[in-house]
């Protein structure tokens, strides 16, 4: 008996490391229906862009790429053959009926809590349309197969989704539903399944991940904690946290854990109370600075990033400045940074004082600038020291390999292809504005993790 040949699944994700690792899940889940993921959309069988609402153009984006992938289509129907397309993500959940319409050749729309339906969307596509934009009462998470056997070196686990928070701007909230955080037990489960398989370094995944929480009270703190007891995990990192779900125990852990990276990405939006009450962030500049300071003093060596929005309906030219201000003052080592984008549908969308392009663009590049040179000078100052890595993939020239540094950095060393997979000691000997080079530091390199 010969075994079909497997089907083709290009996945395109847009946006958040929680789409990559939805579009992960996805693949996982197509896995026993005989998909296999290809690099191109030419020639699939299935075709799923995962979109991204966060900001402007998004819908513009996946209707340029449906386009494309409406030909393929085509193409393929010429020689007899089938190609299921699908939209996910945040765009379908916001405009899935816009897009339904709009492209009647798209077979599946479906939103970010669906996916463990997919089985079931997929063989009803293939007779008729498909959209599902319910926020499903069973919990994604739980309905979901196990991760498949061989995560790699460095991976992401998504243990909270969703948020409540509500800031004035965001879509999040709308498209991604009410916070809901996986239960601990479940978490280590998978930890370990990862570490396992060969995983060393994992990244923990939240939209608002420090806002996690167990079923008896546990903290993400806590969670840390159990987490580092794990054997073969050598570096813990989790990503993204709100300035008002820090708690004592996640200080704690950035103390006392040396598993975890001394490095904590932390959106702020501005420097100006009144634009942080505007967006209905709930916390001051104040707040945002004491924790600096607090996580400074159980790790002196810690590394900040942030999220920044500039031209924020209401925004005057002082309170940039105090946004210019509070960036020179923690000196971030990476950032985001953005022109305010109206959603639909958001409260900021209706405010007024809305802030001029050109000032806005200009305030844009002011700060990036800023961010820019402060992300230079701390990858500058990385050089000559040695730092702990986990090699996760292969470096940008011949002979090197690719891993994270404790602080986030890209590093791109000289090392033999053997230390692939392995936690080594690695002396940093370049520093670039995105990325560091390096090579391996001493005879005996990998280390026990
Ligand atoms: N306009 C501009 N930036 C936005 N972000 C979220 N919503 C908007 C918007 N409407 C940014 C925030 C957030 C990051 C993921 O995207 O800075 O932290
Ligand atoms: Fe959006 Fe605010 Fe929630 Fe972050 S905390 S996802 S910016 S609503």
């Amino acid at each position: 008996m010969t075994t079909p040949a497997p089907k083709k699944l290009y996945i395109k994700t847009w946006g958040c490391q929680m789409n990559e690792y939805d579009s992960r899940r996805m693949a996982d889940v197509l896995a026993p229906l005989g998909y296999k993921p290809v690099e191109e959309a030419d020639d699939a069988d299935m075709v799923i862009l995962n979109t991204c609402h966060i900001r402007e153009k998004a819908t513009d984006k996946v209707f340029s790429d449906l386009g494309r992938i409406r030909d393929n289509k085509m193409e393929k129907a010429a020689r007899g053959e089938k190609m299921i397309v699908a939209v996910a993500g945040c765009v379908a959940q916001a405009e899935g009926e816009f897009i339904a319409k709009r492209a009647p050749y798209v077979d599946m729309v479906f939103g970010p809590q669906t996916y463990h339906l997919l089985p079931e969307m997929v063989v009803k596509a293939t007779g008729q349309r498909v959209i599902n934009t319910e926020f499903a009462t069973e919990n994604k998470f739980d309905t979901l197969p196990a991760e498949s056997g061989n995560t790699g070196p460095a991976a992401h686990l998504s243990i909270q989704e969703g948020c409540d928070k509500f800031c004035t701007f965001c879509v999040v909230p709308y498209t991604r539903g009410a916070e809901f955080s996986r239960p601990l037990a479940a978490i280590i489960e998978e930890a370990k399944r990862m570490a396992g398989g060969g995983t060393k370094d994992i990244t923990l995944l939240g939209q608002n991940v420090n806002a996690w929480h167990g079923e008896n009270g546990e903290t993400l703190g806590d969670l840390l904690y159990a987490l580092h007891d794990i054997d073969g995990i050598a570096q813990l990192r989790y990503m993204t946290s709100h300035p008002r779900d820090m708690h004592d125990r996640l200080y704690d852990a950035h103390r006392d854990l040396p598993k975890v990276m001394p490095y904590v990405h932390l959106p702020i939006q501005s420097g100006s109370d009144a634009i942080l009450k505007a967006m209905n962030r709930k916390h001051t500049a104040a707040d945002y600075m004491e924790i600096i300071t607090r996580l400074k003093k159980g790790r002196p060596d810690i590394a900040f990033s942030s999220d920044f929005i500039v031209g924020f309906p209401g925004e005057s030219d002082s309170h940039f400045e105090e946004t210019m201000a509070l960036v020179g003052q923690v000196e971030f080592a990476s950032s985001f940074s953005f022109k305010y984008s109206a959603r639909p549908g958001t409260p900021a969308a209706s405010m007024q004082g809305l802030v001029r392009d050109e000032v806005a663009s200009e305030r844009l590049a002011r700060l990036q600038e800023l961010l820019r040179k402060q992300a230079q000078d701390f990858n500058s100052a990385c050089v000559g020291k040695t730092m702990d890595v986990v090699f996760s993939g292969t470096g940008s020239k011949d002979g090197q390999l690719y891993a994270r540094t404790p602080y986030n950095q890209a590093i791109h060393v000289e090392a033999p292809a053997r230390l692939f997979g392995q936690l080594a000691r690695v002396e940093v000997t370049g520093a670039h504005a995105n990325a560091l080079t390096g090579r391996v530091a001493t005879a005996e390199t990998v280390l026990a993790a």
